[in-house]
């Protein structure tokens, strides 16, 4: 069955032109990340906020790599109809827990033009945390709007619309466990 549903995807009955990275160097990635995060907030109350619903995978396997203490907190968005690309967000689901005085790590799916971090980056800031930084797991990097610091980064990506490990189209192909290309 999972056989036959992947290689319906990867012989181009539908919508997916490639593969743009597979499974494996995703989830090495995310390991070296986890590592690199742990080694930086040792001894530190980490708060891990996830943008949903874009970053649920990524942020579930980001977990499950870090050695240090560390709660998770979710955080739900969606854009302003009639303001699209400004970067202003509905929050449609806020965080269950205060973040006053930890050290949150913010974690995306994807940095686009980086409107949508800065707008969180700013709301987040306004509740008084420790600190705050930014870990993404693709970078488009070359649309970028607005100077972002992203701490911990994943891939760079080209200017491409990707699906998978959670980032979808039309809320289609979040379960596909790689990142994928759209066909243009
Ligand atoms: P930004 O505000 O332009 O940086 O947009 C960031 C958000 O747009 C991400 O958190 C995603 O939800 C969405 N997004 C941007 N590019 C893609 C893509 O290639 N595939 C899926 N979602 C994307």
């Amino acid at each position: 069955m999972k056989e036959n549903f992947h290689k319906k995807f990867l012989t181009g009955e539908n919508e997916i032109a490639k593969v743009l990275i597979p499974q494996n160097r995703l989830l090495q990635r995310v390991s070296e990340l986890g590592a690199v995060i742990s080694q930086d907030y040792e001894d530190k109350d980490l708060a891990v906020v996830a943008i949903l619903k874009g970053s649920f995978i990524f942020a579930a396997d980001l977990l499950r790599d870090l050695t240090v203490n560390a709660t998770i907190d979710f955080m739900s968005i969606s854009s302003y109809a009639g303001q699209p690309g400004s970067g202003v967000v509905r929050i449609t689901k806020d965080l269950e827990e205060s973040v006053t005085g930890r050290h949150i790590l913010l974690v995306e799916d994807i940095i686009d033009t980086g409107l949508t971090a800065n707008y969180l980056i700013r709301i987040l800031k306004e509740r008084g945390p420790a600190s705050l930084s930014l870990c993404a797991l693709l970078d488009k990097s070359a649309r970028r709007l607005i100077d972002l610091p992203i701490a911990y980064r994943g891939f760079d990506i080209p200017d491409v619309f990707v699906v998978g490990y959670g980032m979808d189209f039309q809320q289609k192909y979040r379960n596909l466990p790689y990142i994928a290309v759209l066909r243009a």
